[in-house]
């Protein structure tokens, strides 16, 4: 086949390009498992600790699994104190640019960065795991011109991330909101940030190369920052009767609306139904229902959209949970990449297992054989 008549797969789309054990999408069911397990089990019976244990070891733990694997990630919390300087040094720039940089300078710290191997992967995961939120809360903390809080042992992760941020043991249905976020941000398929963990890992570089591509990708608001998006639309809208109006302008404008349409969901992403009657409670609550409200009728508005499967996704509902907890918004998309971290490592781990190097071609469409002009004699 000549170059000429290659055969494009512009955005790789439907290009299948290998196979996985770690999660399956049903996109026109609206389908979701990790490891052959329904994220609607999961969601509602598991901690993030069991589902962490789930994606990167392939099984549901025991109880005596799991509390080993949480002392394990336990013992990795906290961070090398010349992290916490790095931290200090870019305070200013985005979240997620901190916690790609702490990643990547964790890579340095860690005895085991260039073994490869799927046991000390798997470790490396473990405990990026456990460091990631260490990382955001440090930084959320330092930039307001406080003290970083070392995590406590005593609380879960999904727990010691809010503490670690506001400096109090969290409201335990607050917790139980992160942790399920958590859950279902864990694993996804070849979305762009695992085929950019996976095309690192192709290359045979190390799991921290591979998490800081992933973390590096997830930043585009087509991919994570869509929660943080559907934030600011919820706060331009202001209330439920501006919505409708604000949604056919901005489709009307050539607009799209964020938290809406996915690649591979061509049916509701079960994720955000896991998170709405949730949103709904939250917004009681705290004594603020109009965001979900907001929500419920740019929904309403979407509904012939839902035609063409173009659905509401897991960032729709997500943005305002984490704004009535009193997160700060340009923090959200750092908590997906946290609950993200599991699911890169798997990934990462099969690429590794059966490896072959990710390199497709791009068809060249410019001149050839140009004429060369000395710089001397070129106008
Ligand atoms: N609002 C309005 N129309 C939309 C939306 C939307 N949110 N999403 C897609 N469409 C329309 C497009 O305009 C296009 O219409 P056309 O065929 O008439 O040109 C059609 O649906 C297909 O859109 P594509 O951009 O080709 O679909 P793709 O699969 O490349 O994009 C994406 C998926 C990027 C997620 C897109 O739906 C989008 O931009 N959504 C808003 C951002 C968002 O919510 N991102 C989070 C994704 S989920 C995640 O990463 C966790």
């Amino acid at each position: 086949m000549t170059e000429e008549n290659a055969t494009l797969y512009r955005g790789l789309r439907e290009v299948y390009i290998d196979r996985t054990t770690s999660s399956y999408i049903d996109g026109k069911a609206g389908k979701l498992y990790y490891r052959g397990f329904s994220i609607d089990d999961l969601a509602e019976n598991c901690s993030f600790e069991e589902v962490i244990y789930l994606v990167m070891i392939g099984e549901l733990p025991t109880t005596g699994e799991l509390s080993e694997f949480v002392s394990d990630l336990k013992a990795s919390m906290e961070l090398p104190e010349p992290i916490i300087d790095i931290i200090r040094i870019i305070k200013d720039a985005h979240p997620m640019d901190v916690l790609r940089t702490a990643i990547s300078a964790l890579a340095t710290f860690d005895p085991e960065v260039n073994d490869n191997s799927t046991e000390a992967t798997l470790r490396k995961g473990t405990r990026l795991t456990a460091q990631a939120p260490t990382i955001v809360a440090t930084h959320s903390r330092i930039r307001e011109g406080k003290d970083p809080i070392k995590p406590d042992p005593d609380l879960s992760i999904a727990a010691n991330f809010l503490y670690m941020i506001f400096g109090e043991i969290p409201d335990p249905q607050d917790a139980k909101l992160i942790d399920k976020d958590f859950v279902l941000h864990a694993e996804h398929g070849l979305n762009a940030s695992s085929f950019g963990a996976r095309v690192s890992a192709s290359t045979q570089a190390d799991l921290h190369c591979a998490i800081t591509t992933g973390i590096s990708v997830l930043k585009g608001p087509s991919h994570g920052g869509a929660a943080e998006s559907v934030m600011t639309m919820s706060l331009e809208i202001g209330s439920e009767d501006n919505a409708a109006d604000y949604v056919r302008k901005t489709l009307d404008g050539g607009g799209r609306i964020m938290g809406f349409g996915h690649r591979v969901y061509k049916a509701i992403d079960p994720r955000s139904l896991h998170l709405q009657d949730d949103l709904k409670a939250l917004g009681e609550r705290k004594g603020e229902p109009k965001w979900y409200s907001i929500l419920q009728k740019v929904l309403e508005v979407m509904q012939p959209y839902s035609r063409r499967g173009i659905c509401q996704n897991v960032d729709f509902f997500s943005g305002a949970m984490y704004y009535l907890l009193g997160i700060p918004e340009d923090l959200f998309i750092s908590i997906f990449a946290v609950g993200r971290i599991p699911g890169w490592t798997a990934q990462v781990v099969e690429q590794f297992e059966n490896n072959i190097l990710l390199r497709p071609r791009l068809q060249y469409v410019g001149e050839l054989d140009r004429e060369f002009i000395p710089i001397e004699d070129r106008s």
